[in-house]
């Protein structure tokens, strides 16, 4: 039965981890895998989350099932600290938790696979190397466009919206929220505006990506364009992640919401999200999700977590600006935002990091801002430099 199976290749992201573990020099670098790190090199358990997680050991009774679409009121504070109270009223608007952000991706793809069979999925390139592949396991077809220029290290949206231009009408368009992975450069809000109105103009459907929310410049700034473009179009989607900004990782915490033309089109897509999760996982894990509603409910907790959440983000943007101001071909870096910086390197300049350094990072060049340490950020660019352009 399985032999006429091909051989699937192992994921390079994470065989990154394994290939680290081996390796024993004190002063290896892993900047693989998008976590946070402190300057030990640890993904510590956050205060705010371990103090959650005892009031819920205290005072939960039950592990009895919830439903196909989660905890509703994980689902609610969540949508009051993302969207803000008034949208999340919005009863165009519907939301489900999903395991992580992949969860909530693959259940929004699967909504559209079943609403719109044709529908093709433009993603940017270069991307999350999972974007594709979720939306193809679903059944629709990806096409790339352009967003990068790597000789600028900056979007370049004339080329998308170029190549966008052949996009029909219904198709979805995969926009990274904020903190694009793996390039962190950023939409100006005046670009962002621009990709808002093509899609309106053009009947669009963006499906936003939202993972590192607060890791850019703030809980407020890094959802700004998210809700520009819920306001301005009549349909969207938003997998939203709860896996960074809470350090909730392996606990995989996601919500999707939908925003339908219509209340009614809202009640109709929340049959079919509800009936499309039973399918898939029944029902989501509910320990991280009960942790983040713990949070968002109690206010001194919700402060604590505001403030270890600001910590990380300072963290990552220090190590951005002393990257930035330690070689002119990092530069870009001290202006881009969330966990990733790509590298000009080219994969045998990657490999050759590796085995003579102990630095670890994608094939593709990108790395992982917060692996890296303040004590030994000189090494790193001396180490990194004879192969960067002068
Ligand atoms: C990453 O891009 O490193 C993270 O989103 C982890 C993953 O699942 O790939």
């Amino acid at each position: 039965l399985f032999d006429g199976l091909t051989r699937q290749p192992a994921d390079p992201l994470l065989g990154l981890t394994a290939l680290f573990e081996a390796d024993r020099r004190p002063d290896r670098l892993d900047l693989g895998v998008g976590v946070f790190r402190d300057e030990q090199g640890a993904t510590p358990i956050m205060r705010s989350v371990k103090a959650a997680e005892g009031r819920l050991l205290e005072r939960q009774d039950t592990k009895a099932y919830l439903g196909t679409e989660g905890d509703p009121l994980f689902v609610r504070y969540l949508a009051d600290l993302v969207l803000g109270p008034e949208r999340a009223d919005d009863p165009r608007l519907t939301g489900i938790q999903t395991p992580g952000g992949t969860g909530a991706l693959r259940l929004g793809a699967e909504l559209l696979a079943g609403a719109r069979p044709d529908a093709t999925v433009w993603i940017g390139t270069p991307t999350w190397p999972n974007h594709a592949p979720i939306f193809r396991q679903a059944g629709l077809s990806v096409r790339m466009h352009r967003f990068f220029d790597p000789s600028r290290s900056d979007v370049d949206l004339d080329a998308m919206l170029a190549d966008l231009a052949n996009a029909r009408p219904g198709d979805v368009v995969v926009l990274h929220g904020c903190c694009h992975n793996p390039t962190g450069v950023t939409l100006t809000a005046a670009q962002w505006a621009l990709v808002v109105r093509f899609c309106s103009t053009r009947g669009l459907v963006p499906f936003v990506d939202l993972a590192y929310h607060g890791l850019g410049d703030g809980l407020e700034a890094d959802v700004a364009p998210t809700l520009a473009l819920l306001e301005a179009m009549p349909e969207a989607l938003l997998a939203y992640s709860c896996d960074k900004n809470f350090g909730l990782y392996r606990d995989r915490v996601g919500a999707l919401w939908v925003q339908g033309a219509t209340p009614g089109s809202a009640t109709l897509v929340r049959g079919h999200l509800q009936a499309l999760a039973r399918s898939m996982w029944s029902m989501p894990p509910d320990h991280g999700a009960a942790i983040v509603r713990e949070i968002l409910t109690e206010s001194v907790l919700k402060e604590d977590w505001k403030a270890e959440l600001e910590t990380m983000r300072g963290r990552i943007n220090g190590l951005r600006a002393a990257l930035a101001a330690l070689h002119p071909a990092l530069a870009p870096i001290g202006r881009q935002r969330g966990m990733f910086a790509l590298l000009p390197v080219t994969p045998a300049n990657v490999a050759a990091l590796r085995v003579d350094h102990g630095i670890y990072m994608a094939d593709s060049g990108r790395i992982n801002i917060a692996g890296l340490r303040t004590a030994s950020i000189d090494r790193f660019v001396k180490q990194l430099g004879p192969f960067l352009p002068a």
